[in-house]
């Protein structure tokens, strides 16, 4: 059986000021539970506090990404080994608005992707659709070549601890949802990749999330479809309330 995994991503929102009351907030409303993984993905500057602040907590800390080098003259970047350093656990890869805005390509994924092995952080490695793509039904193509080069040169032993977030790019923050069935079929997809890379049991141990205008009102129905693991979740992961209620979700998946 596969962990449900919730993870916020709050992209670039909140002081932090809003952060720490954020999680002080969420500590009150999430239950202890082992059913499910809570992941919050804050801005790398209260990645620190963060950790701390969610010590004792069901809550565990991603970034939103990171350089593939361990350390070097790279100006601004921050390091898996600097990550590691602070106790963060995760890290999204290869987010479509990295790929957009910041030039994040398959191989540069795929660098990061190893990487963040190598620093024993366990990577979300985002792949989705365009609106354009998937009108020219090219979806399960481009999904395919994505996870296909995301884990290239991949051990079997890493691969199965990895968790990829299916976000089809014209879902995102647009409260345009796929349909529970859609985004069903693609993570199905996304796992029989897995299988032809990997093997049955390694695709199996692997958690796909869903992302993409993910809300209180939908994930139950996105939880209950067999290969969706998760959700990665923007807008509604920056209110504690509705961030508890996708928790709760989870857990009861
Ligand atoms: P959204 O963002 O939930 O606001 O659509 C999802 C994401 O970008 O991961």
């Amino acid at each position: 059986m596969r962990k449900p995994i919730i993870a916020g991503n709050w992209k670039m929102y909140k002081t932090m000021d809003e952060a720490v009351a954020f999680v002080e907030a969420l500590a009150g409303k999430l239950k202890e539970s082992d059913k499910a993984e809570t992941v919050i993905c804050p801005p790398a500057p209260y990645l620190a506090t963060l950790v701390e602040k969610s010590e004792g907590l069901p809550i565990r800390i991603g970034a939103q990404t990171m350089h593939e080098e361990a350390e070097g003259a790279f100006t601004g970047e921050i390091s898996p080994a600097m990550l590691k350093s602070i106790g963060v656990e995760f890290v999204v890869i290869g987010h479509s608005e990295r790929r957009q805005y910041f030039n994040e390509t398959d191989e540069s994924v795929n660098r990061k992707v190893k990487s963040a092995f190598e620093h024993q952080l366990t990577p979300i490695v985002c792949v989705g659709e365009t609106l354009e793509q998937r009108e020219s039904n090219a979806t399960s193509a481009i999904v395919s070549e994505q996870v296909k080069k995301a884990f290239a040169g991949v051990s079997e032993t890493d691969a199965a601890s990895a968790i990829v977030a299916y976000e089809p790019v014209w879902a995102i923050g647009t409260g345009r949802t796929a349909t529970a069935e859609d985004a069903n079929e693609v993570c199905g997809q996304i796992r029989a990749v897995l299988t032809e890379l990997y093997s049955d049991s390694v695709a199996q141990a692997i958690r796909i999330q869903y992302g993409g205008s993910v809300k209180p009102g939908n994930i139950e129905e996105l939880l209950s479809m067999s290969d969706i693991d998760g959700a990665l979740v923007g807008g509604a992961s920056l209110d504690p309330e509705s961030f508890a209620a996708l928790a709760e979700a989870g857990a009861n998946a």
